[in-house]
């Protein structure tokens, strides 16, 4: 779909040693004679396993919920992919594997990502953390704490893709957005942000910008980031920052084919249920949050009333596909139309 990852691809060609292609088939997993209906593990089954072996009988409304879900994302893949491609490493960085609990989770920035990141140190740690909530913020982040599924070979890639439990976090995608925006430009301490983005953000998009704008990056607002994000230079000079990229890009919810999409809406009964399937609950908590959905949206909306039309219209195709595929409608806020 973009053009800089055709370059990637072609890049990592090049380079040789890259030169993998993963190809895996989903696992068909026929419910096995197993007619305990519930959807907890049992010591010997594998989250996967207690994810697609239940009691067809008695299937739990929240076992039905996960079903279409599933179904939906296949049928809109379908829709609206038109080449399928082979998946190469490079697309798998996003995705963290816990071998224990057989689970791989691909993490997308403002979706609760730290949470998921502190659950799976516990759940790797072999005991050395114990509430997820006592690791600090920052170490979730440190890289090499988790391992990424791009590190391993292409049989072990191939076999965690087949036989683990793969699941992603999603949320409204302009939520998402104004949630990245006042995390990362709003915030006085994220000096890194406002140097690398800010100051091109303000160069580019502002005109006469003062002189310490042009230096410091840090007085950003959400119209000049939507300017960024729309204008096709952004894009032809390097992928988006993760915080404002596509869950479709940084996922590939087309090419890896989850078993469990949870929502930012439900975070807590979706993680739940994960661990769940997991067999790591109770002893494994998600932390609770204090956010409600509910503020969030009404905050999004604030943040639009200062953008054009146009620009809306630009910004929401731009966000298209992950409002497709993970079923989100066109807030009512926005003038699209
Ligand atoms: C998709 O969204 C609509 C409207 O919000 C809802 O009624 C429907 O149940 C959702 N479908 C799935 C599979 O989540």
């Amino acid at each position: 779909m973009r053009k800089p990852r055709v370059g990637r691809v072609v890049l990592a060609t090049c380079v040789g040693s890259f030169f993998l292609l993963i190809f895996y088939f989903q696992s068909n997993l026929k419910p096995a004679a197993d007619q305990d209906g519930r959807e907890g593990r049992r010591p010997g089954r594998s989250p996967l396993q207690a994810l697609y072996d239940s009691d067809q009988l008695e299937l739990s409304p929240v076992h039905v919920l996960h079903q279409r879900r599933r179904e939906l994302l296949e049928e809109e893949c379908h829709a609206h992919t038109r080449k399928r491609r082979v998946l190469i490493p490079e697309d798998l960085k996003h995705l963290i594997v816990d071998d224990q609990h057989r689970l791989l989770y691909c993490y997308v920035p403002k979706v609760a990502c730290t949470n998921w990141k502190r659950v799976l140190m516990v759940l790797t740690g072999g005991g050395r953390y114990g509430d997820p909530l006592q690791i600090p913020a920052h170490e979730a982040h440190v890289p090499g704490r988790l391992r990424s599924l791009s590190e391993y070979s292409t049989a072990e890639i191939n076999r965690r893709l087949r036989t683990y439990l793969k699941f992603v976090f999603v949320r409204e995608p302009l939520e998402r957005l104004v949630s990245a925006y006042r995390n990362k430009f709003t915030r006085s301490y994220n000096t890194a942000f406002h140097k690398r983005y800010g100051t091109k953000i303000v160069r580019r998009h502002r005109p006469d910008p003062r002189p310490e704008a042009l230096d410091r990056g840090d007085d950003v607002s959400f119209r000049e980031f939507v300017y960024y994000l729309v204008d096709p230079r952004t894009q032809r000079e390097e992928p988006f920052n993760e915080h404002w990229e596509r869950v479709h890009a940084l996922c590939h919810p087309c090419l890896i084919h989850y078993d469990l999409v949870g929502k930012y809406e439900t975070l807590e009964q979706d993680s739940s249920y994960v661990l769940r399937l997991a067999g790591a609950e109770p002893e494994v908590r998600f932390p609770a949050s204090g956010k409600s959905a509910r503020t969030t949206g009404d905050m999004a909306a604030k943040f639009f009333d200062d953008i054009s039309p146009f620009y809306q219209r630009k910004l929401y195709n731009l966000y298209r596909m992950d409002f497709l595929l993970f079923n989100y409608s066109v807030p009512a806020y926005l003038r699209i139309r």
